[in-house]
This record gives structure tokens, C-alpha cells and sequence, in this order.
């Protein structure tokens, strides 16, 4: 059998694991993005994003000649779309990156070809590819169109890539069968086959999952603290009951799946996505809830001392341990108390500096502060020693010590 052509459109934190593994694979690939000095880093041998393991995947692809870079697409036997799917102010969703790179392989695609979409998308979106296609005028009805989500943790891509179940939508059952045929050459999860509308619901249905879940502890810890309770006991106790598993609250919800794709289903739903809707505004309030608890303990703390405090915020990144802040509730907390005039510094010590912040060391944080606000449960926060006399906020798990307030 000859060698398939893979043309892989988008070479971010998905495309790119993508393209690289499909090369190691023995496909031969050609990915597109439309920023040059991304595609010229790859065509290096070189990455411009962080992510474990995978500098080698890239360096073998590119050294092998089955991985070549290009802002262009070109003809081959499949398509795989993984271009940003964001939000617009008002929470509805923006495809357009989608509708583009479609727009871009419209002169390339022939009968035959499989045409995947691999970006989260509102249900519908698959049909929307094939449409895109139509109105350029081409004739889609020899060419097969699926969705397969991706549902990969960073920084472990390259493993949960070939692990992880994955699940495969087609427009048609051909296509279904033709795309899951194709996953199954390189994915050793179990490859499970529905219509494209579904797939696109999997996908936003696990990322609302998990907002639902984290807002019924963050409603939890909010009750908590009005109630005098320690939110973190109170849910170790909860979970001892065999059929209980709370999650732990924190600051909000970041990153940019699951603060982001429920909102496509909201949207969608016209008012019928209660409790999705709803876990979503009480995660964005616990947000606002973080920022007006800080600011009530500046106004005590300078009513007491006569000066003005300096607030340390420890952590910006949306989770702890990574260096990403898409959509971060800690970010927005330290930029909104700024914004309100108190005099902030900020600990993140996952990144080299921030164009906001003085970004310092933890233990100068803690020297120069005097009010500590623990937003992210950062393993460099674990074992800090903070002196006597300093007010210590904590909104996310730490230990049992920094998770009580002390003053
Ligand atoms: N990163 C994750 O962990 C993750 C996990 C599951 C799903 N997803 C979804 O996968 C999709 C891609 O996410 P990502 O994290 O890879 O995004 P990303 O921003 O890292 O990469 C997207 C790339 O697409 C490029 N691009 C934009 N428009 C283009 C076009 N018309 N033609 C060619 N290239 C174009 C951008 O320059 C960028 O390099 C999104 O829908 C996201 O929600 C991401």
C-alpha cells in the first residue's frame, strides 16, 4: 500500500502532537499554520510550544522527511482540522477559525478524501465543514466528513494521543467507519464510532461535566466559610460516603476547554441548559466572591495598621504546576485587584515574567507582603515559612494550615 498523505491543519498543542505522531507512524505529513516563524521552528526540527517528549517526535519526523511544515495546504488523502474554537464577549461561539482553514483546503480536497475535525465545536459544526465546502463549490459527495474530539491532559499528550479512547463521528456511516479505521492505525484506546452531531456533544458534555462538578464545590466552599466550617473537612468527611466524590473547590474555573465549551452548549440550548448555565456563572462568581474577600481584608488590615497593604497573590496559572493562564481565575483575580487600586505583587512560579506584575520569588513575596493570597496550590507554595503576624488567605488546598485563615 502506498504511503497516505496527511494534511494537518493548525500545528498548535493538538495539531502538532498530531502531525508528529502520524509522521513517526509512517505517514507522510504535511501541516499548516498560518503563522510563518511556527512553521519555519518545525521545519527546523524545533518546537515552539511546551510540551514533554515532544522535541523528540518532532526532531524524528522532520529528520525522517514525513513531517514538513508550510502556511499552505496541499492535496492529500486525509484532512485534520485543529484550529482554536474560542468565544466571543458575549459567550457565544467563534468558528471562524474553523470556517477559514475549511476555506483554505477547498482547491486541494478530492473525491475520496476523509476530512476530520478535530477542534471542539458546537453540535453542528461538521455539517457546517461540509457546507463551507459546498459554497466554495466543491462537490462534497464523494468526500467524508467526521468529528473526533480530542480529550488529551497536557503534559502527557504524547501518551494519552495513542492511549486514550477516542470517539469518531461521521456525517455519513461510511464516513465513521473510514475515519475510526484511520484512528485505529495509531490510537491503542478503543476507538468508539457514532454520528458527528454526538461526537461533538461528547466533547462538550466532559468539559461541562467537570464545571458542573468543580461549582458544586465551589458553591460548597462559599456556604462553608458563611457557616463557619472548614470546607476542606467538611468535604473529606462528605466523601468517605461510598458513593460520594466531591471535588475541590478553588479560586474559579480556567484554562480554555472548561471554562470555555460549555458556554457552546448554553448558547446552543436557548435556555434550557439550566444547570450548565448556572455552574458556570457560580464558578465565575467564586471568582468574584476571592476578589472581594482580599479586598475586605485590605480595608481591616489598613484600618488596623494605618498603612497601606501590599497583597502578594501566589499564582496566576489556571491549575497548579503548569505555566498556562488561558482563561486563568487567578490572573483575573490579581488583575482585578489592581485594577481597584491595591497595591499587588505576584508569585507565578512557572513563568519567567508577566507584563502586569512584578513576578517574584516566592519567599520575597512573602517578606514584602502582608497579606498572602494562595490562589494556586503551586508545589513551590507547599512548604514556605511565613512569620507570625502576617494574614494569610487561601483559596485553594495547600495544606490543612494555609487552608484555614490566619491572622
Ligand atoms: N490544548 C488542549 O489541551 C486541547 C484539548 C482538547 C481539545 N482542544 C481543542 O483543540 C483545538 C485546538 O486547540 P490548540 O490548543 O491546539 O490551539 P492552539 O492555539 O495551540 O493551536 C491552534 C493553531 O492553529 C493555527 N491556526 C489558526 N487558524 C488557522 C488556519 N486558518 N489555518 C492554519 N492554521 C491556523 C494557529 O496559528 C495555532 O498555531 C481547540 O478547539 C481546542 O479547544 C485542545
Amino acid at each position: 500500500m502506498s504511503q497516505k498523505k496527511v494534511c494537518v491543519i493548525g500545528l498548535g498543542y493538538i495539531g502538532l502532537p498530531t502531525a508528529s505522531l502520524l509522521a513517526n507512524k509512517g505517514y507522510k505529513v504535511h501541516g499548516v499554520d498560518v503563522v510563518q516563524s511556527t512553521v519555519d521552528t518545525i521545519n527546523k526540527g524545533e518546537i515552539h510550544i511546551v510540551e514533554p517528549d515532544l522535541d523528540t517526535f518532532v526532531q524524528s519526523a522532520v529528520n525522517s522527511g514525513n513531517l514538513v511544515a508550510d502556511t499552505k495546504p496541499t492535496e492529500a488523502d486525509i484532512f485534520i482540522i485543529a484550529v482554536p474554537t474560542p468565544f466571543k464577549d458575549d459567550h457565544v461561539p467563534n468558528i471562524d477559525y474553523i470556517v477559514s482553514a475549511t476555506k483554505s483546503i477547498s482547491t486541494y480536497v478530492k473525491d475520496g478524501n476523509i476530512v476530520i475535525l478535530e477542534s471542539t465545536s458546537p453540535v453542528g459544526t461538521t455539517d457546517i465543514m461540509e457546507q463551507t465546502l459546498k459554497d466554495e463549490e466543491v462537490d462534497t459527495s464523494h468526500i467524508h466528513f467526521a468529528h473526533c474530539p480530542e480529550r488529551v491532559l497536557p503534559g502527557k499528550i504524547m501518551h494519552e494521543l495513542v492511549a486514550n479512547d477516542r470517539i469518531v463521528g461521521g456525517t455519513t456511516k461510511i464516513a465513521t467507519k473510514l475515519t475510526a479505521d484511520f484512528y485505529r492505525t495509531f490510537v491503542t484506546g478503543e476507538v468508539l464510532e457514532t454520528d458527528a452531531r454526538t461526537a461533538e456533544m461528547a466533547k462538550l458534555t466532559e468539559n461541562s461535566f467537570r464545571d458542573v462538578n468543580i461549582a458544586f464545590a465551589n458553591e460548597l466552599s462559599i456556604l462553608a466559610e458563611k457557616f463557619g466550617i472548614d470546607v476542606w473537612e467538611l468535604i473529606e468527611l462528605a466523601n468517605r460516603h461510598p458513593r460520594v466524590n466531591i471535588l475541590q473547590p478553588g479560586c474559579g474555573v480556567g484554562g480554555h476547554c472548561i471554562a470555555v465549551d460549555p458556554w457552546f452548549i448554553v448558547d446552543a440550548g436557548k435556555g434550557d441548559a439550566k444547570i450548565i448555565k448556572t455552574a458556570r456563572e457560580v464558578n465565575d462568581y467564586k471568582s468574584e466572591w476571592v476578589v472581594n474577600k482580599v479586598k475586605n481584608e485590605v480595608i481591616e488590615f489598613e484600618k488596623t495598621h494605618a498603612k497601606k497593604a501590599k497583597v502578594a497573590c501566589m499564582g496566576l496559572a489556571f491549575k497548579p504546576d503548569i505555566d498556562d493562564l488561558r482563561e486563568s481565575p487567578a490572573l483575573y483575580i490579581a488583575q482585578r485587584l489592581k485594577a481597584d487600586g491595591l497595591d499587588v505583587v505576584a508569585v507565578e512560579p512557572n513563568i519567567d515574567s508577566h507584563p502586569e506584575f512584578d513576578n517574584l520569588d516566592p519567599k520575597n513575596a512573602i517578606v514584602e507582603s502582608d497579606i498572602i493570597v494562595f490562589l494556586v496550590a503551586h508545589k513551590e507554595f507547599l512548604d514556605l515559612d511565613i512569620e507570625e503576624g502576617k494574614t494569610i488567605l487561601s483559596f485553594c488546598k495547600l495544606d490543612d494550615r494555609r487552608s484555614k485563615k490566619r491572622s
